[in-house]
């Protein structure tokens, strides 16, 4: 039997396990994938003995991300750019570790709108933390050099600048209403508007009709900032998809089978997030 899991502190949240096991039993596959609750400073050991443990290799979320990225070799550019880790795999003995989240965010987004109409558009990010970075890096790596990045702290904004290089234009979180005049993509990777979180306040009335807006928070799976976006005729895409699309490759890695997104998968993360939900 293959084992996975996911790894974070706390842990008992997270959704990842609904859609692993969902494949696994779509595709008749012997494994497993489970939740494991890992301390920060029991990080290293979990890390050093998951060979051991009979693991295949593991996710990591909140907040371990950038801390495995100190623990194990990046597979590849991308990784190393961002500097975090969610995906850990075996390649012979040794494990590497990579980052998902970025072409979960755009095969997201890709499944609701053109993103080559969105190429060339300026695009507005809310937040400078993990997830920002992984995603400003990704669409920079993609072609997308149109970037600002409104940030409550920001150093914060400095220290992703330093990072991922490539021109981003940081704007004050005071401005943030006033920066969304000329956007063709607002996303926010803030954890304001997150259940039991603080309401996003921001105004939309400077937001092109034709701009795409999305929000990586998917507890509840419309946010306010989405409900308003479209009262006002904006495409919206919510974050759900990028959680489930960021978990393609690990499981690919994991198990052997390139795992079909669905909607049968959608509706059952869904149902978990909000029993009245209804597609
Ligand atoms: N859909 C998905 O697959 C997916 C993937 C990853 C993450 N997420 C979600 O994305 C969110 C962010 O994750 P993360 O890992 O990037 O977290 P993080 O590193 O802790 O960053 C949090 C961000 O939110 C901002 N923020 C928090 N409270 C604020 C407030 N009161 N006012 C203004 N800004 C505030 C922070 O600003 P400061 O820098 O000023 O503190 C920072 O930019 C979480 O809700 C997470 O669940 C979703």
């Amino acid at each position: 039997m293959i084992k996975a899991c996911v790894i974070g502190w706390p842990i008992s949240h997270s959704r990842s396990p609904l859609i692993h096991n969902y494949w696994l039993r779509k595709y008749q596959i012997d494994g497993s994938y489970t939740r494991q609750p890992v301390e920060p400073n029991a990080l290293a050991e979990f890390i050093r003995t998951l060979r051991s443990s009979g693991y295949a290799g593991c996710n990591c979320t909140i907040p371990h991300k950038e801390a495995v990225y100190g623990l194990i070799p990046a597979a590849d550019d991308y990784t190393r750019k961002v500097g975090a880790i969610n995906t850990v795999f075996a390649i012979g003995d040794a494990f590497l570790g990579t980052n998902t989240d970025g072409e979960g965010f755009l095969a997201n987004i890709a499944s609701a709108v053109d993103v080559s109409e969105l190429r060339n558009k300026r695009i507005v990010i809310l937040g400078a933390g993990g997830a920002s970075v992984a995603i400003a890096g990704f669409l920079q790596d993609q072609g997308f050099a149109n970037l600002a990045v409104v940030n409550r702290t920001v150093e914060r904004v400095t220290a992703m600048r330093a990072r991922l290089g490539g021109r981003i234009e940081a704007i004050d979180w005071n401005d943030r209403s006033f920066a969304l005049s000329e956007c063709g993509l607002l996303v926010n990777t803030t954890s304001l508007g997150m259940q039991g979180q603080p309401p996003l306040d921001i105004s939309l009335d400077r937001l092109p009709d034709d701009a795409v807006v999305t929000d990586i928070v998917y507890t509840p799976l419309r946010t306010q900032l989405l409900k308003d976006a479209a009262a006002r005729g904006n495409r919206v895409v919510e974050g759900l998809g990028m959680l489930v699309r960021q978990a393609v490759r690990g499981f690919t890695l994991w198990f052997g089978k390139t795992p079909e997104v669905t909607a049968e998968l959608f509706d059952l993360v869904a149902l978990d997030i909000d029993p009245n939900y209804r597609r």
